[in-house]
Formats: structure tokens, sequence, C-alpha cells
């Protein structure tokens, strides 16, 4: 690996471009490629036997293009795919998820108390984030729910508005995520939905974007590697998926700042 080669992201569509997004926020002399599996959007509600054939298929496209990272955008595919990624790829690239830096953050800023979990039906029935999270610290409560509706209500430009607020009310008022010190936004798109769901616990509770701390996380461990890019030029980032539709492009305004051009990359056969 070298410090110059550019840093791999995936996902399982779009949504991961918030995390490529505070990447080259944080990371701004680094080259990104990215690939959103749009063939088999979503994810969330895929078997894992599914999701993890697909990330080593995309961890091997990303190696091919000489990236040195394999960063899992997508929380669902973090949650049931990583560890089998991170075997699948062995020495050829640094393999990151979306989860560790958070349960991370989580398990040092709260002593004990009760932290909510919300996401897509895949990363709440792997009860990932509840292990990892107790087995950092055993004192915290952790809760979770399951909120599907919310990545397909955002991709579809739902958000700061009634209906999106009805959604999310509906959700949040659930028992089991009321009275928490802080809630995690454990999936791609719900950094879009962060002041709203602000709104629902009206300041109470932290509402943890795992975006920024996943893009801090990949900054720490690329110094450590001595792997921070050194190019005086400015940045190239270059974004694939695995089927393109003009619809996918125009969201990409939604996740990225800024809308950008997507290309087909046919890893499919
Ligand atoms: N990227 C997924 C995640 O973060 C959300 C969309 C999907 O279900 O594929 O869990």
């Amino acid at each position: 690996m070298k410090a110059n080669q550019p840093i791999g992201i995936f996902d399982s569509g779009i949504g991961g471009l918030t995390v490529a997004n505070a990447i080259r926020r944080i990371l701004p002399k680094e080259n990104l490629i990215y690939f959103g599996d749009t063939a088999h959007l979503p994810y969330g509600d895929k078997s894992a036997s599914a999701i993890r054939h697909y990330s080593h298929r995309i961890a091997d496209f990303l190696l091919e293009k000489k990236c040195k990272t394999v960063i899992i955008a997508c929380n669902t595919a973090s949650s049931v795919a990583f560890n089998t990624t991170k075997k699948h790829v062995g020495e050829n690239a640094v393999v990151m998820n979306v989860i560790d830096p958070v349960t991370s953050y989580v398990a040092v800023k709260y002593p004990k108390g009760k932290i909510g979990v919300i996401g897509t039906k895949g990363t709440i029935n792997s009860r990932v984030y509840v292990r990892r999270i107790n087995k950092l610290n055993e004192k915290l409560n952790v809760t979770s729910l399951a909120t599907p509706l919310l990545a397909p209500m955002i991709e579809e430009g739902f958000f700061n508005n009634y209906i999106s607020r009805t959604i999310i009310n509906n959700y949040l008022s659930k028992n089991s995520i009321q009275h928490i010190n802080a809630l995690i936004l454990a999936c791609t798109h719900y950094p879009l939905i962060k002041k709203e769901v602000h709104e629902y616990y009206q300041k109470k509770t932290e509402i943890i974007d795992s975006a920024e701390i996943v893009a801090k996380a990949v900054k720490t461990k690329l110094t450590k590697k001595k792997l921070l890019s050194s190019q005086a030029t400015s940045p190239k980032h270059r974004f694939f998926v695995s089927d393109y539709t003009k619809a996918f492009e125009e969201s990409t305004r939604i996740f990225f700042k800024g809308e950008i051009h997507l290309r087909k990359a046919d890893i499919w056969g």
C-alpha cells in the first residue's frame, strides 16, 4: 500500500456519499473512489449471506482500482459483512466499518446511561451495536429500533417537511427509545434528518451522526499507518454504480452537496 493511492469507499447505493462527503472535508488531499451497489439496493432487508457476497466482490473492485482502503460506508454491510470482508481483503488494504468509531465514541463519552440506535432491519436485527457497545462498557443500556421507512423516504427527497416529521415522530415515540442520553443514527441516509430528530427530542438527547466520527477515525488510522496522501495537486474523485439511472445521479445532490457524475461499472457480469 502506498500513501498516494486512493481511498476506496462503498455502500449499497448513494446514501454512503454522506460518509464520502465527510471524508473529503476532513481529508481534502485524498483521491476518492466510491462504489454504490445500486443494482442490489436496498441492503437493509437482504440476507447476511447475500450482503457478504456483494461486499467481497465490491472489495475486489476497489482493490483492482488500487485503493489503499476499503471503507464500508453502509451500516447494514458493516453489521453483517465486516469480518468476512476484512479476511477477504487481507493485507491488501485497510478495511474499516462505520460502527467501531461510533461505539468507541459512545462507550467513552457515556460512563452510564441509556443509548438508542435506529437503522435498517439488517443492522438492528444483527444487534451488533448492542454487543459492541456493551463489550466496551457493560453499564450502558443500549436499546434499538428498526426504522425501515426512513431510508426510502429520504431518498425520495422527503425530509424537513410535514410528511417526514409525521413518520419520524411516529417511530421515535416508540417506548424503547424514550429517555435516552444519545441516539445513534445508524444508517447512511439519516444525517439528512438529524435536525428533525433533534427537534423531536427537544435537544435533550445527543444525536450522533456517524459520518463525521468515521471520517476522523479514517484520518487517525491513515496517520498511524503513514498512509496519508501528500499529493500537491487537487484531488480527483471517481464515483461508480452497478446500475445507472438518471434518478440516482440526481439524488447525489442530496447526499454529496452537489450533483456528481456516476459511471456504471458492470461488476456483476
Ligand atoms: N446504506 C444502508 C445502511 O446504511 C441503507 C440503505 C439500504 O438499506 O441499502 O444501512
